[in-house]
């Protein structure tokens, strides 16, 4: 355990543009006086590592088992394509490291993996932030602290999406290397963990959102968001089924995950959440709470809580903050006090199953149920 005062040092694997991204996030953190500092970086693709280890004077490695060996490295950022979360942050977790890993947190055929994660960090006391930083936000911490005071009574039903234009997140992913082969620069096994084995393409490795064995499209490229903090402010547990439908609507070629995909999740406490988007069209909706005495709708930049015809509670308004940096600051002090973080792994499991729910559902066609007591999902 740190002492107060002492640098953290963290380790980055995965080196594309998030991770380049959260590097520079906790640059800006260390600037400001945060005791932390980027001591290491891990890549399988040799141009990225090396470009990012230079940038931030951090030393580089090609093998995440080589990363969590250095001793100076406390805790390690995720920042790899979906597919190598659940493996990175097992090692990291087994090397004694707290983990921020960005979400998803796992890839939705992973859910066997994804288990034996919670049972290891749970075992093991590790930190672990689920990289959803929206969550941060002070906004969702104060709704759900009204919720659990009672201030909609008890909730029945709420809606959350995630809107946008364009498939810039997937076939606009830049291709830095057109000519990019397998060999020294490039370790394609690692890269490949346990999807369904493929021959080496260029558009695989470099625009992977694109292809359903390292991806989802937009329910666990984009849904983690508002479903983490819609979660932390219904605080529900785990669901009784899911179903989903979505398709290619608009975007098709090489690509295979679907821009449109609508989610119902239904909970045992007897409430019924959906979640709805699309990257065909930016017309959003807002997220919205419903409960037995009240209405909380989240939108504008802040939440307004609406009495319901029967209820004596007053109209209130909240407003907004912006969240990257205090998510990582977030972490950063979860690390010193050993506290657990905004996002932990309970709170990421609780998201990563109905997602998971939610694409077998939609690949094959059936409605989704979680069995509580074996901890199961089964198709029907
Ligand atoms: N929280 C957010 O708002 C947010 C935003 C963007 C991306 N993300 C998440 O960040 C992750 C990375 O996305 P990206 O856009 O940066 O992808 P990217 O392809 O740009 O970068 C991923 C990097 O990981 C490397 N890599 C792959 N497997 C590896 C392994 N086993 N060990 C070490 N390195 C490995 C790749 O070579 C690549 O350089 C995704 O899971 C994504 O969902 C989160």
């Amino acid at each position: 355990m740190q002492t107060t005062g002492e640098k953290l040092g963290i380790g980055l694997i995965g080196c594309g543009g998030r991770g380049a991204y959260l590097a520079s996030v906790v640059q800006a953190l260390a600037a400001e006086g945060e005791p932390v500092e980027l001591v290491a970086v891990c890549d399988i693709y040799r141009p990225r590592r090396e470009r990012v280890a230079q940038k931030f004077s951090a030393k580089a490695y090609a093998r995440v088992s080589e990363l969590v060996a250095d001793p100076r490295v406390k805790g390690v950022i995720i920042a790899t394509p979906d597919r190598a979360h659940v493996y990175n942050a097992l090692e990291a977790t087994r090397a004694g490291k707290d983990i921020y890993c960005e979400k998803p947190l796992t890839h939705w055929q992973q859910f066997e993996p994804l288990k034996e994660l919670v049972r290891e960090v749970r075992a093991r006391k590790n930190i672990f932030q689920v990289g959803a930083q929206w969550v941060s936000d002070p906004l969702w911490l104060r709704a759900a602290e009204m919720v659990r005071q009672g201030a909609i009574g008890r909730i029945t039903h709420a809606q959350s999406g995630y809107f946008r234009f364009g498939d810039s997140g997937e076939r606009g992913m830049p291709v830095e290397d057109p000519n990019l082969t397998v060999g020294p620069d490039l370790d394609w096994d690692i890269f490949q963990a346990d999807a369904p084995q493929r021959p080496f393409s260029v558009s695989r490795f470099f625009q992977w959102r694109m292809y359903m064995d390292y991806s989802g499209g937009p329910a666990t490229d984009l849904y983690p968001h508002p479903m983490t903090r819609l979660f932390k402010v219904l605080g529900v547990g785990l669901p009784v089924k899911v179903v989903a439908v979505g398709g290619r609507w608009v975007y098709n070629g090489e690509r295979d995950v679907p821009d449109t995909f609508d989610l119902l999740i239904e909970y045992p406490e007897k409430l019924t959440v959906a979640i709805l988007g699309t990257i065909t069209n930016a017309s959003g909706i807002d997220t919205v709470i419903r409960g037995t005495e009240g209405t909380i709708t989240f939108a504008d930049g802040g939440f307004e809580i609406e009495p319901s015809p029967t209820s004596s509670k007053g109209r209130r308004r909240v407003g907004y903050l912006n969240s990257d940096r205090e998510h990582m600051k977030n972490f950063l002090q979860s690390m010193r006090s050993r506290k657990p973080p905004n996002c932990d792994i309970e709170l990421g499991y609780r998201v990563q199953v109905p997602l998971i729910m939610s694409m077998l559902s939609y690949v094959h066609g059936k409605v989704a149920y979680f069995d509580a007591a074996t901890e199961s999902i089964r198709l029907g």
